[in-house]
């Protein structure tokens, strides 16, 4: 049968001795390129993460990280009506306390920073989702994600005792309206013994988003500034996982989906794209979150402040290509720029 009766004659016709397919007649115009794209990347995509600290009428910029700040509660009206106002429909809390102790234990006062942050933004925008991260980083005056013990002659995370802290710092974020609570320690068991935690006291409808693969990555070093949360002796690699594995996060993803976990999150995004798609390939039903980290968002802040690349196509492509990965939605700190580029 020649191509001609076939009906896709252009299709196959030689060109220089080959047969061409013409793959750039679907380039050819931006309305047929906006009808062909795959992957789209919109405003509602979006998780902003906020950090706020303890005091009052104070805006700290976070050098590491152009256009975010520290900010007291005092100030988050204006903001949450910005990110509300420009079709944002989360943000993610991190809370700097005044006091820091072995266990972070004002991580769980019904006062306490990120306590005050949530009623405060759901008064003013009861519209904003609100996400809580849940870690003790940023209260523990050594600086780990949860209890240090000296584990048969080694300082380590107590997983177990963890775990303890950990429903009850969940179930005060959600006494003080969080809408959804999100584990970031990577502890064993976190996700199931939090689901009975917050089920006991009531909130059963307050859902997981589980940092279920996070990676003990480099990446996170601006965070860690803006957190004031780095660990004052060794690492996180006893709890974080090992960058050079990808099956390990299947199981960690499978695990959490069995202690309840809603929502799932791989974390970083950008040298972690192949995990984001095995993940999604392996649950395609479940609701898939990446984190574009502090790190990522400073290289491209750093470069294009230099005049190396331009910000808005190169933040916009990475966004796009997370989400091409298969991420359902983005923490992201190029959110609120990104909206008003999207818009
Ligand atoms: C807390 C936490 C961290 C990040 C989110 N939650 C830091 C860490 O694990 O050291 C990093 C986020 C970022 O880099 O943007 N455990």
């Amino acid at each position: 049968m020649s191509s001609d009766q076939e009906g896709r004659a252009a299709d196959v016709r030689p060109v220089g001795g080959f047969p061409a397919v013409r793959m750039r007649r679907l380039r050819s115009h931006a309305r047929l390129r906006d009808l062909v794209r795959e992957t789209t990347v919109t405003p509602n995509d979006f998780i902003l993460p906020l950090f706020v600290r303890s005091g009052s009428g104070t805006r700290t910029p976070i050098a590491s990280m152009p256009g975010h700040d520290q900010m007291t509660v005092d100030l988050l009206g204006p903001e949450v009506d910005e990110i509300s106002s420009l079709g944002i429909p989360a943000v993610i809390l991190f809370g700097i306390p005044e006091r820091k102790d072995a266990t972070g234990s004002v991580a769980w006062a019904d006062d306490g920073i990120v306590q005050q942050a949530v009623r405060a933004i759901k008064d003013r925008q009861p519209d904003l989702l609100v996400i809580t991260d849940l870690c003790f980083c940023e209260y523990t005056d050594h600086g780990h994600c949860g209890i240090v013990n000296d584990r048969h002659g080694r300082m380590d995370v107590d997983n177990d005792a963890t775990l303890e802290i950990l429903v009850k710092q969940a179930v005060s974020h959600a006494r003080a309206g969080a809408d959804v609570i999100a584990p970031s320690g990577m502890m064993d068991g976190m996700v199931a013994a939090l689901r009975s935690g917050l089920d006991d006291a009531g909130f059963e409808n307050v859902p997981i988003l589980s940092y279920a693969a996070k990676y003990a990555s480099a990446f996170y070093g601006p965070f860690r500034d803006a957190a004031e949360s780095a660990p004052q002796f060794g690492d996180r690699r006893t709890y974080q996982m090992d960058p050079a594995n990808g099956a390990e996060a299947l199981r960690e993803v499978a695990l959490d989906l069995a202690e309840g976990a809603d929502i799932l999150m791989v974390k970083p995004a950008l040298a972690y794209l192949d995990i984001i798609r095995r993940v999604k390939d392996a649950h395609p039903d479940v609701p898939l979150a990446a984190y574009n980290v502090s790190g990522e968002f400073s290289m491209v802040k750093a470069a294009a402040a230099n005049g190396w690349i331009d910000e808005r196509q190169v933040a916009l492509e990475i966004l796009t290509a997370i989400r091409r990965a298969g991420a359902d939605m983005i923490l992201t700190y190029f959110a609120k720029d990104a909206a008003r580029w999207l818009a």
